[in-house]
């Protein structure tokens, strides 16, 4: 099975740029082009949330138009960047396929690996939530299918990367959502956004994974101590292959010109003089 996975394509309104600099639309839609042209074809493409530029109906309805080229099923949770309610208006029924309690989480059976999307948004603030409802629920969804290896895809990565701006955002009910993991051996990732720049980390017996944006990437800056920026170059999203083996293997693609490439066969290695 492979997946792609897109994240915080941050769409602005038509004929805009988000921050009046980054042609996020034009981004994702180079995006989407990429991955209609993949072989072997993915079958299912994650999007995993900021959609949108700042939450409007007329960025959603943007981004869908170009999401809708997709020749793939696609499915998105909310990020912090977006307003549930315009998600599903625009989405819902089918790129959110349905709603718990008011949440934009579901589950997607059907695929080698069992999907579930997770609501982690909080109305009006940056950083991630896990209420008690939302852990529950999830705990249940897990029980369910624990005899299938299973991919969690949320906006807030749930461990701190070590990005200024991303950590300080915070993730209220950490805790509650890591005993939850912990419980279910079986999820074999938890795919996240938000940081816009690839990383990895162990956590709760899985692994926490963030894709890059197709958006804008941030400034990656370990001091923590220069004010966040973020610059613009090539889109980024990922492909994670489920193996025959049984290991999700994880890519980052960018979208970009290079230059190749070069067959090795063509271009041999020189060989030095023997020793
Ligand atoms: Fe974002
Ligand atoms: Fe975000």
């Amino acid at each position: 099975m492979l997946i792609a996975h897109i994240s915080d394509p941050h769409v602005a309104g038509p004929g805009k740029k988000a921050y009046n600099i980054a042609p996020t639309a034009e981004n994702l839609a180079r995006c989407v082009e990429h991955i209609n042209r993949l072989e072997p074809r993915p079958q299912v493409v994650l999007v995993t949330g900021d959609i949108t530029s700042s939450g409007a109906a007329a960025e959603a309805e943007n981004a869908a138009q170009i999401l809708q080229g997709l020749r793939f099923p696609f499915y998105l949770v909310p990020g912090n960047h977006d307003r549930r309610e315009t998600l599903w208006a625009v989405f819902g029924g089918q790129a959110c396929p349905s709603r718990s309690a008011g949440f934009i989480s579901y589950a997607i059976p059907g695929y080698d690996l069992h999907l579930i999307g997770l609501d982690s948004t909080a109305p009006g603030a940056p950083g991630g939530k896990i209420d008690p409802q939302r852990a529950d629920w999830l705990d249940e969804q897990l029980a369910r299918c624990a005899a299938k290896p299973t991919v969690l895809f949320m906006h807030h990565p749930p461990v701190k990367c070590g990005v200024l701006e991303t950590d300080e955002d915070g993730f209220e009910g950490v805790a509650l959502l890591g005993k939850v993991i912990a419980r279910h051996a079986h999820v074999q990732r938890i795919l996240c956004g938000h940081i816009h720049l690839e990383a990895h980390a162990a956590w709760q017996g899985t692994v926490v994974s963030t894709a890059p944006s197709t958006g804008m990437q941030l400034v990656l800056d370990l001091t923590m101590t220069q004010p966040s920026a973020f610059v613009l170059e090539a889109p980024g999203y990922q492909l994670h292959y489920w193996t025959p083996e049984r290991h999700l293997v994880s890519h980052t693609v960018y979208v970009r010109d290079v230059d190749g490439p070069y067959l090795f066969e063509e271009y041999p290695e020189e060989k030095g003089e023997p020793k």
